[in-house]
């Protein structure tokens, strides 16, 4: 393999004005994750990882992204169109085979030209900040480069960084590879660097693959600087959690917890009391306002808002909705695309599907249905009924067990209640139909026709009692 070029003199060298360039390493197998799914697509917080790392690039200045995919390469690309992700800046970069991440990295020089600021990223850390990103950039200026380290108390299947006496970094031992000794090493190497460029790649050409994994490591070519004499950096996490990378499921999980946690303490400190933090899951996309009282086993997930001074109970899940102020969800309710004015009651065990909108005041109860469709200010629906593809007026009262007949098996159809309708209960609407403003219909009715304003519509067969039944069916026997 070819020598380094000794010319380029890094120690001397600056990164003002150099551009800085992200590289993301998103090539590997993640075979530990069992999974046919490639590693870095997996959800943590709402969001595949590798989403997150994108987004910190993004944040720390980079002029260009690079990201190394390889392992399912298609299905990642993909992730732009269906996260919506804006391409322009982004180079994607082809490992064909995944030999190791100094391998990886190799694989970018091409796309960097002349001298740059190389801000490598795992796709599988997706803690790291910005803010770190750029405290490495500046660690690693008039330095060969820098690597982010924390210490862990639990330092797993990561990378140890070793030192020597003088806290001189020396080299970088994966785990598979370490002896007892060096296993009992807390300081282990989070997977994020800031390197020059093009001297960098000169020492990815002298990697080897002598290595428990058979892997072109990217972490021996820190130590082949540090032999060299090279000034190599380490900047210590002060967040250790940022060091925490998904190689397995177990990993996945930690991570995804860890990025909630993150969002709920930040919600506190807004002013938001969460009573249970540890049952509850607020995914980071969601905002909430202040004095609004979560209760446990909430879960808010997607593009929510909930907004100040409400409270949502036990067991209430929410999925890209909005909640406006002052508004009170009761236990094991669930709305989803749904949208719920200031004021307005919902639960327990209220089901509100895509397209519900409630105006300020509304009531859903107990075991009530609605999907794709409004309820005017303060109406009232408050038990067992199902309502889909229905408007309903201000002031209207939707009695019990009511149903719009909406599909006839082939087509959906519209049910239009008016201002101060009352809905008897029981009343089975067959879509297409009108209530008409201050209608009433009687409960157990089957209405098939609109029912003009004012009127009383009774859809169902006249009452008959006949007399003496009890004692005539005893005379049978
Ligand atoms: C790596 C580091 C380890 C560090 C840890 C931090 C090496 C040799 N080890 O270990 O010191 O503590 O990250 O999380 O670098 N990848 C490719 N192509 C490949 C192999 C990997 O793009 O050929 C990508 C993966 O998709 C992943 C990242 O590089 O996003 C890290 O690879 P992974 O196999 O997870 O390395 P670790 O064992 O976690
Ligand atoms: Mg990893």
């Amino acid at each position: 393999m070819a020598e380094p070029s000794r010319s380029s003199n890094t120690a001397s060298s600056s990164s003002v004005g150099k551009p800085r360039i992200a590289v993301i390493l998103a090539a590997g197998k993640g075979t530990r994750m069992r999974s046919r799914r490639p590693k870095v697509l997996h959800p943590v917080g709402g969001r595949p990882m590798l989403e997150w790392v994108l987004d910190t690039a993004r944040h720390s200045g980079c002029e260009k992204i690079l990201i190394v995919v390889g392992h399912g390469a298609e299905e990642v690309k993909s992730l732009v169109g269906e996260r919506n992700i804006d391409e322009q800046d982004i180079t994607w970069v082809e490992q064909h085979q995944q030999l190791g991440t100094g391998h990886a990295l190799a694989q970018a020089e091409p796309h960097v030209d002349g001298e740059a600021t190389l801000l490598v990223l795992s796709g599988d850390v997706p803690l790291v900040t910005a803010e770190t990103l750029e405290k490495l950039a500046t660690a690693a200026d008039g330095r060969w480069g820098a690597a982010a380290v924390a210490e862990l108390d639990e330092p797993g299947t990561l990378g140890r960084v070793l030192i020597d006496d003088a806290g001189k970094f020396v080299r970088i031992v994966e785990a598979a590879d370490a002896n007892p000794a060096e296993l009992a090493v807390r300081r282990v190497n989070a997977g994020l660097y800031a390197f020059s460029a093009p001297t960098i790649f000169d020492y990815l050409r002298r990697l080897n693959t002598a290595n428990a994994q058979g892997e072109i490591y990217l972490t021996d070519a820190l130590g082949l600087a540090a032999d060299d004499g090279e000034d190599v950096a380490l900047h210590t996490l002060k967040d250790f959690s940022e060091a925490f990378g998904i190689n397995d499921r177990k990993d996945q999980a930690t991570v995804h917890r860890a990025l909630l946690d993150r969002h709920l303490q930040q919600l506190m400190s807004d002013g938001v009391s969460i009573l249970e933090p540890a049952r509850t899951a607020i995914e980071p996309t969601v905002t909430v306002g202040a004095e609004t009282l979560i209760h446990p086993e909430v879960s808010l997930s997607g593009n929510t808002h909930i907004g100040p001074g409400c409270v949502l109970h036990q067991g209430v899940h929410i999925t890209d909705s909005r909640v406006e102020g002052g508004a009170e969800i009761k236990p094991y309710s669930i709305l989803d695309h749904a949208q719920v004015a200031g004021e307005c009651i919902v639960g327990p065990f209220a089901r509100l599907r895509p397209g519900s909108v409630l105006l300020r005041g509304a009531r859903v109860g107990n075991f009530v249905e609605t999907k794709k469709t409004q309820l005017g200010v303060e109406a009232k629906v408050s038990h067992l009924t199902y309502l889909g593809d229905a408007t309903v007026g201000d002031n209207a009262n939707i009695g019990a067990g009511v149903v719009t007949c909406n599909y006839d098996g082939v087509n959906k159809h519209r049910t239009v209640i008016g201002d101060g309708a009352f809905v008897g209960s029981d009343t089975m609407l067959v879509a297409p139909l009108t209530i008409g403003d201050d209608a009433t219909t009687a409960a157990g009715s089957t209405i098939t026709e609109s029912v003009p304003p004012g009127a009383l519509a009774v859809g169902r067969s006249r009452q008959r009692n006949i007399s003496d039944w009890a004692r005539r069916q005893r005379r049978k026997k």
